[in-house]
């Protein structure tokens, strides 16, 4: 008798609609079926091949079925795989060792935990700890933390996306009021003064009078995403940063940096590294395990860390596949000399895109650090009002066409190209050929 997992690969296309029933997504639509990934690309059920410039939520540094990592997970198989918390492991030494030396001096303390809501969380229950008194936490509109009951409450998906309410709002109401939101510096939205750098004394200015007198109470940490990915690709300023530094230290809160999506992504292992700025509190994951579940925090040394009665335990934030599969990334990103190969591909696109944008004026704002490349769609440059069915039809359009991009939040008009890092120039080139052909295809259907 055959296994069911051998079963599985004789499912056909046509009998999915029976298959789909029986799983509840907690977003979005069954979409595609992938039967197998190589690299940089993904085949479905009938074998046609799509680019993936998503790493699947951005969790894939490697690409698909990467044969190093491969033989090292199967090694690990065969001497440990799923430990308790409790119990130590010499991989779980290796890798918190390892992030330590790549992230900022002072941040020597790692926990590893299931994933990035929960690596939020642990930073907060962190920050609770040790700031006296605390109530309250601020965050950033556009920003994104996860969407348990508390993260989802910092994220754009409790606000108006795309003009109305939507996803996580219909919690919110339980968990809304620990967070205070605070602009962000959107610099390409900035029109009040034709100088951006207002934008940034405008937003410091807010932020600081907000931890004055827009909370209740003492703030525990401000949140931030050095890049606003989720919410819109949006780079936040060093200087804007480095200010936020100052803000928490005056005001006697912990800076908490979500470095879920730029950790080695922005083309250096650490954005707070990259941007000179040190906070008290990092938190990764997303393609910390190459694609395993794993997450972790990293917090500095004059912060009292988790005590043994319980204060954050999760069953499964003690895997010895995901900790080796982490360490045999870091082993190839240096080996290969990857962050510099992030840099160069990453302005490549940005290069490419800026060709485009001079020719269709539907693509406002091109916003680029390392691989994190988004394309902002307007009707019109200069009114620039968001133009979130266009960028859906492009989207759908590249996707037929062999080419899955990712979309980037809460006005729903910004299209992301975020491979993995393995993507080669020549590849980038038929990323680029075939968007081009997706907007002229879009905007032929628009007249
Ligand atoms: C910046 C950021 N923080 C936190 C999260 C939440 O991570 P997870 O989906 O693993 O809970 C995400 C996920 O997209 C993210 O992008």
């Amino acid at each position: 008798m055959d296994s069911t997992i051998e079963k599985i690969k004789t499912i056909k296309h046509s009998e999915l609609d029976e298959y789909n029933k029986f799983s509840m997504l907690g977003s979005g639509q069954h979409g595609i079926c992938f039967a197998r990934g190589s690299g940089i690309r993904l085949y479905d059920l009938e074998g046609k091949s799509y680019i993936d410039c998503t790493s699947q939520g951005w969790a894939l540094f490697l690409g698909h079925a990467n044969e190093e990592l491969r033989q090292a997970v199967y090694e690990q198989m065969g001497e440990l795989g799923h430990l308790n918390q409790n119990s130590d492991s010499l991989p779980r030494y290796a890798l918190a060792k390892k992030l330590t030396e790549l992230a900022p001096p002072n941040l020597n303390r790692v926990l590893f935990t299931v994933g990035g809501s929960a690596a939020i969380e642990a930073a907060m229950k962190i920050a609770a700890k040790n700031v006296k008194g605390a109530r309250q936490f601020v965050c950033l509109q556009d920003g994104y933390h996860g969407t348990s009951l508390t993260t989802g409450a910092a994220s754009w998906i409790s606000t108006k996306t795309a003009g109305i309410f939507t996803g996580f709002n219909s919690f919110s109401a339980i968990t809304n009021n620990i967070f205070v939101r605070i602009p962000n510096p959107y610099l390409y939205r900035w029109n009040n003064t034709p100088d951006p750098e207002d934008c940034i004394d405008a937003c410091l200015k807010t932020a600081r009078e907000t931890l004055r007198s827009g909370v209740s109470g003492q703030v525990a940490g401000l949140i931030v995403e050095p890049l606003q990915a989720s919410g819109g690709q949006i780079p936040l300023p060093k200087r804007y940063l480095q200010g936020l530094r100052q803000l928490c230290d005056d005001f006697g809160c912990l800076l908490i940096f979500d470095e879920l999506q730029t950790y080695c992504r922005i083309g250096d292992y650490f954005a707070a590294g990259r941007y000179e700025v040190e906070p008290d509190i990092i938190c990764i994951g997303k393609s910390l395990g190459a694609g395993f579940p794993i997450a972790a925090i990293l917090i500095h040394d004059r912060l009292e860390g988790f005590g043994p009665l319980g204060e954050d335990v999760h069953t499964f934030s003690n895997n010895g596949i995901a900790q080796v599969a982490a360490l045999k990334q870091l082993d190839i990103i240096e080996r290969d000399n990857l962050l510099a190969h992030v840099n160069a591909l990453g302005a490549y696109f940005a290069e490419g895109l800026y060709g485009l944008q001079k020719k269709y004026h539907c693509i406002g704002d091109i916003r680029q650090v390392g691989l994190h490349v988004g394309i902002e769609f307007v009707e019109d440059p200069v009114t620039k009002i968001p133009d979130m069915v266009f960028a859906q039809t492009v989207k759908h359009i590249a996707q037929a066409m062999g080419l899955i991009l990712g979309e980037a939040g809460y006005r729903m008009n910004v299209l992301k190209i975020k491979p993995p890092f393995i993507m080669t120039f020549g590849e980038a080139d038929e990323v680029l050929a075939i968007l081009e052909a997706a907007v002229q295809t879009a905007l032929q259907k628009k007249q």
